[in-house]
């Protein structure tokens, strides 16, 4: 049966209760945020612009201070003990910041030295960090001339030189194409195995439903939904396709029990079905009509939809909490 999330009696590798930024601004950014990430978790942060995500970040990554709350890392409280807490996080963050006129190599071991790790150590971690990254052959050369995927590679290796048991990314693939987003993964999935507890947030929902095992959607300072990816999803029962059609659709279009049928243009039918439905008996009234299929694709990727849904005006009840998933 499943097993508890954590080994007997350790805390979570995150634990945030009631958090709350209010900026200066006047803008409240956090509106009381509690969650939980199990330790060995690879937990997604999901949620539209301005949602409050590298608030969050921020606060727990001490750049940003809290106007309310607790956070807690591996159990030690951030105000009480911040230099214990923040030595185990790892911070990827969005934005490129290391020095281009540097060598990969001198960015770790400097960064490493940095948090008071032996030049000798350093040079150690560092070799093993741009090997994992593909990046060994790079070591030597001017940062400035990596390529863009490279780059964050290197933003990961470095985050990795202190051994965080955390380690936190702010859309460490934004904008990048989706064959670097998949070296990524690659790297992060590695990382994770190798026992480092992980948090992202991303645009690229496919992403977190491809890498992680929990989510939390945020949206408006509030968490709207939270649980493992598997269990949000099972939520979501109805499936849309776009079929694109041989010729013109009828003007009529036929009736299919329990599905709803609209023409997206001419050629192109939207259906709308419950996901159990059987596809042969919406293909045999669509034969029966004339309709020939020349091919089918989903409407939406289902996390797009369930993150529709669960921000939509009328889903943010906060009552969409479900229990969380054990972690290995
Ligand atoms: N330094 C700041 N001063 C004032 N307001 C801020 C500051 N940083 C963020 N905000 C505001 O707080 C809210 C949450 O912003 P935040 O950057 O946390 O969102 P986000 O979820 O990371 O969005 P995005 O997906 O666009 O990165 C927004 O309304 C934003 O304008
Ligand atoms: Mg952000």
């Amino acid at each position: 049966m499943t097993p508890p999330p954590d080994p007997a009696g350790s805390p979570p590798a995150l634990s945030v209760r009631d958090l709350r930024k209010t900026y200066d601004t006047k803008v409240e950014a956090l509106k009381g945020v509690s969650l939980d990430v199990a330790q060995g978790d690879f937990f997604a942060l999901l949620g539209p612009n301005g949602a409050g995500k590298s608030t969050l970040i921020g606060i727990v990554s001490s750049l940003v201070n809290l106007s309310g709350g607790e956070v807690r890392v591996f159990g030690t409280d951030l105000a009480s003990d911040r230099a214990a807490a923040m030595r185990l996080i790892g911070l990827v963050p969005q934005e490129i910041n290391f020095n281009m006129f540097e060598k990969p190599l001198d960015i770790l071991v400097n960064y490493a030295g940095f948090y008071g790790i032996p030049r000798e150590e350093a040079l150690v971690r560092a070799e093993q960090e741009l090997r994992r990254a593909h990046l060994w052959e790079k070591a030597r050369m001017m940062s400035r001339t990596l390529s863009g995927g490279m780059k964050r590679r290197l933003m990961i290796a470095r985050a990795m030189m202190t051994r965080p048991r955390l380690l936190i990314l702010d859309e460490p693939t934004a904008g990048v194409d989706i064959e670097i987003r998949r070296g990524m993964w690659h790297t992060l999935r590695e990382i994770n195995a190798a026992g480092t507890t992980i948090i992202l947030t991303t645009h690229y929902l496919e992403e977190a439903e491809s890498l992680c095992r929990n989510l939390a959607i945020i949206d408006r300072g509030s968490i709207v939904a939270a649980g493992p990816m598997k269990s949000l999803l099972a939520r979501l029962d109805v499936e849309g396709f776009l079929l694109d059609i041989d010729g013109q659709l009828p003007a009529r279009l036929p009736a299919i029990e329990g599905a709803t049928l609209s023409a997206a243009d001419d050629h192109t039918l939207d259906i709308e079905m419950p996901r159990a439905m059987d596809l042969n008996r919406v293909f045999a009234v669509l034969g029966e009509a004339g309709i020939r299929v020349r091919s089918m694709r989903t409407k939406s990727n289902r996390l797009e939809e369930l993150f529709v849904r669960m921000t939509g005006d009328n889903a943010a009840d906060g009552t969409a909490q479900v229990a969380p998933e054990p972690t290995a």
